[in-house]
Order: C-alpha cells, then sequence, then structure tokens
C-alpha cells in the first residue's frame, strides 16, 4: 500500500513489552482505533481489498479482527460473518483446532454461513504464526466458501505465518497493510 498509510498506521500501533505474558511483545492496536483518521484510512484500505478481488463476503476473526472486518464489511457493501471461538456461536457449526503463539484454541463457523462459491475475503488485525488464520482458511473452505484473500493489518515477518500459510492459500492473495 502507499508509505504514507503504512507510515500512518504504523505510528499508531504501540509495542507493549511482556504482554500477556513474559517474552511477548503485544501489538496494541488500540490507539490506531482511537484516532478517527486512522481508523477510516485502514478500513477504507480493507474495504478497496475487497473489491480488487471480488469478495462476497467479510469474514472477520474473533475477537480483534471483529473491530476491523465489520466496518469494512459495511463500507464494501458486503454481509459479515464472524469465526468466534468454541462454544460462543448457537447454530450448526464447523471447528478447527490450532496452535496459538501463546496456547491452543478452537474456532468454528456457522456450518450453513456462506453459500456455495462465496468469495470470502478473511480480516483479521495482526498475523502471527499464522495459526488462526490457517484454520480459519480451513474453516471456510471446509464451509463451502472459496478464499478471495486474506487481509491483516500487520504482519510479524520474523515469525513467517506468510511461509506456513503458503499451502492453505493456494493462489489467493496474503495482503498486509
Ligand atoms: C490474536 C490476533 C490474531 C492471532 C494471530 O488473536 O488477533 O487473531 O492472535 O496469531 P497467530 O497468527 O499466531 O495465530 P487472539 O487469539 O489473541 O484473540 P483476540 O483477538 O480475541 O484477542
Amino acid at each position: 500500500e502507499t508509505p504514507d498509510l503504512r507510515e500512518m498506521l504504523l505510528g499508531r500501533i504501540k509495542d507493549v513489552p511482556d504482554h500477556p505474558k513474559p517474552g511477548v511483545m503485544f501489538k496494541d492496536i488500540t490507539p490506531l482505533l482511537a484516532d478517527a483518521e486512522a481508523f477510516s484510512a485502514l478500513t477504507g484500505a480493507l474495504a478497496e481489498l475487497c473489491v480488487r478481488y471480488r469478495a462476497d463476503k467479510v469474514v472477520g476473526l474473533e475477537a480483534r479482527g471483529f473491530i476491523l472486518a465489520a466496518p469494512v464489511a459495511v463500507r464494501a457493501g458486503l454481509g459479515f460473518v464472524p469465526v468466534r471461538k468454541a462454544g460462543k456461536l448457537p447454530g450448526a457449526t464447523l471447528g478447527q483446532s490450532y496452535d496459538l503463539e501463546y496456547g491452543t484454541a478452537e474456532i468454528e463457523i456457522h456450518a450453513d454461513a456462506l453459500a456455495p462459491g462465496d468469495r470470502v475475503m478473511v480480516i483479521d488485525d495482526v498475523l502471527a504464526t499464522g495459526g488462526t488464520a490457517e484454520a480459519s482458511l480451513q474453516l471456510i473452505r471446509r464451509a463451502g466458501g472459496e478464499i478471495a484473500g486474506l487481509a491483516v493489518l500487520l504482519e510479524l515477518g520474523f515469525l513467517d505465518g506468510r511461509g506456513k500459510l503458503a499451502a492453505e492459500l493456494r493462489d489467493a492473495p496474503l495482503e498486509a497493510l
């Protein structure tokens, strides 16, 4: 994306050492969210990606991914589908376990959330190890969707989530703003 956008976004993400446990450098996006101009620029850029990659639906990954994906869906004129931590969705679900940077978890999607062939833009705040995103791509395909793309605010390149995701992405783009 444009250097100006990149600098605006990076300048509003705060490094918090030793959160949620010692040795982890937490990337706090709340200063960015609190800045109307930066938040709008971010959701606008993500909505443009939905158009570029011809998405039919926006999937957000709980919880911080929801904050971005919901306004992006509205801006792009698309519906929003949540991928939630296990046990939260009320209907029939598909589930996928995965390893997290700190711990393990399971995520779910409503089994009927997507129409067959729906092109899905997956949105999250941070790509770290890639475990969450990989499980999400698997869930979306099992639910009948196609991956239009995966878009994140921030990619932690040193963890090589991009490498972990390569096989599951197939030819779909991974965009980190
Ligand atoms: C964070 C982040 C991504 C994921 C990235 O979410 O928002 O979803 O971790 O890590 P990974 O690439 O190593 O899988 P977290 O599970 O902490 O949940 P939250 O958004 O509910 O805080």
